[in-house]
């Protein structure tokens, strides 16, 4: 124990062992960062107890693996820092507890993930806290003009993770900052790599790690990133306040899927928009929902921004009962059903059972099914869908 004499006055095992094995030892220097389990935190004099300034003096506010995944994914966002949270949707109400309060309204894209329309509708507004959501493809003069007096935070998602509009974030940015309105934008699509939101304005950059960095389809975390010490501070206090932590092994476990996200996200690119191209061809598809493709919806603002995409789209089918949709999807044998997405497989879900607590509910001629496109051969995912589709129209 660091400044303490471990010798036992009476030699007994009982208080031996409590100290044993505990001397400080230089650590070998690992690829990886150093897994410290710790609630607490040994602080060598007493003097520096209260002295929080340096280095951290209860375990919750997160060790070396914690520290260096933030050091790593504020490099990836080009901020100052990242905060973490344990799980995305936790990132997202973390931040609107963070700087929301009784009397304030709070601009959201309608076509935001449900649990997050969920938050604000029952949490927030049991705090006194107006949610108001515009089109998720609305023009950016649409978006501001909205903005009164009590607006604090507008609260983007692009392109929308079920629907697929993309929003004039810089436009938005510009408007919503002249008017002294903070920023924030879900950006698990763009993964923190295709898109940078700190670098087109946007305040805060949230992702759900749990998609994309984690990569594997098996832990929970989410990340706000910014680029101003003020506002990390806010949101390192809230985080603290409310009692959040995130553990060593998940920290250490999503800087491995940091490591190879760039490898991971060409693959899922590359395979996605074969994919959706082929989709476009087939006859039972009256539109693919992908930003990345030529002539979609979304497109130019894609293309404006974006340094590339992910595997995550949507396909409008021709109008059939709920029926055809879970014919084709139970057809499936090499996408699973399963509401995530970001890991190294391939994915489908129906879509329209969630579109009934929008706002703004656009008719898109039929239903609409999401594919996450994984890391498999695409000729294999193209036969399966084939198969699906026939399922669909009744062969
Ligand atoms: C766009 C989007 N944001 C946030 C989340 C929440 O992530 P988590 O499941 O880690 O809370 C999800 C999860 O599906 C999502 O799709």
């Amino acid at each position: 124990m660091a400044g303490k004499d471990d010798t036992p006055p009476s030699g007994d095992d009982s208080t031996r062992l409590i100290r044993a094995g505990g001397g400080p030892r230089p650590l070998p220097r690992t690829v990886g960062p150093a897994i410290q389990r710790g609630s607490t935190v040994l602080i060598a004099r007493a003097a520096d107890l209260y002295d929080h300034s340096s280095a951290p003096t209860y375990g919750r506010a997160g060790l070396e693996a914690q520290a260096a995944l933030r050091e790593a994914l504020a490099q990836m966002e080009g901020g100052c820092d990242a905060l973490l949270y344990p799980s995305g949707l936790a990132a997202i109400s973390g931040v609107l507890l963070a700087l929301l309060k009784s009397g304030d309204e709070l601009m959201v894209s309608d076509g935001v993930y449900n649990p997050t329309r969920r938050f604000c509708d029952v949490v927030l507004r049991r705090f006194g806290v107006e949610p108001r959501y515009f089109r998720p493809d609305a023009a950016a003069e649409d978006v501001l003009a909205m903005i009164s007096p009590a607006t604090r935070l507008i609260l983007m998602e692009s392109p929308a993770s079920l629907t697929f509009e993309m929003q004039d974030v810089a436009a938005i940015v510009s408007g919503a900052r002249r008017r002294g309105v903070t920023t924030a934008m879900d950006n698990t699509w763009g993964a923190g790599l295709v898109f940078k939101p700190l670098a087109h304005g946007v305040d805060i950059s949230i992702q759900a790690l749990t998609k994309y960095v984690g990569g594997h389809s098996d832990l929970f975390m989410g990340a706000a990133a910014v680029a101003d010490p003020a506002l990390a501070a806010t949101l390192s206090d809230s985080a603290w306040d409310i009692g959040w932590s995130v553990a060593p092994e998940a920290a250490y476990d999503m800087l491995r899927g940091l490591r190879t996200l760039p490898v991971r996200m060409a693959r899922h690119q590359e395979s996605g928009l074969a994919v959706a191209s082929w989709l476009r061809e087939q006859p039972e598809v009256i539109e693919v929902l992908h930003p990345a493709l030529p002539g979609a919806p979304g497109h130019a603002l894609w293309a404006r921004d974006y340094s590339g995409c992910c595997g995550l789209f949507g396909v409008v089918l021709r109008p059939a009962p709920t029926a055809a949709v879970h014919a084709m999807l139970d057809r499936l044998r090499l996408f699973g059903l399963g509401f995530s997405w970001g890991g190294f497989e391939s994915l489908a879900i129906h879509c329209d059972p969630q579109f009934d607590k929008r706002r703004f509910r656009a008719d898109r001629g039929g239903p609409v099914v999401r594919l996450h496109i994984g890391l498999e051969r695409p000729d294999d995912l193209i036969g399966d869908l084939r198969a699906g589709l026939d399922a669909y129209a009744g062969r």
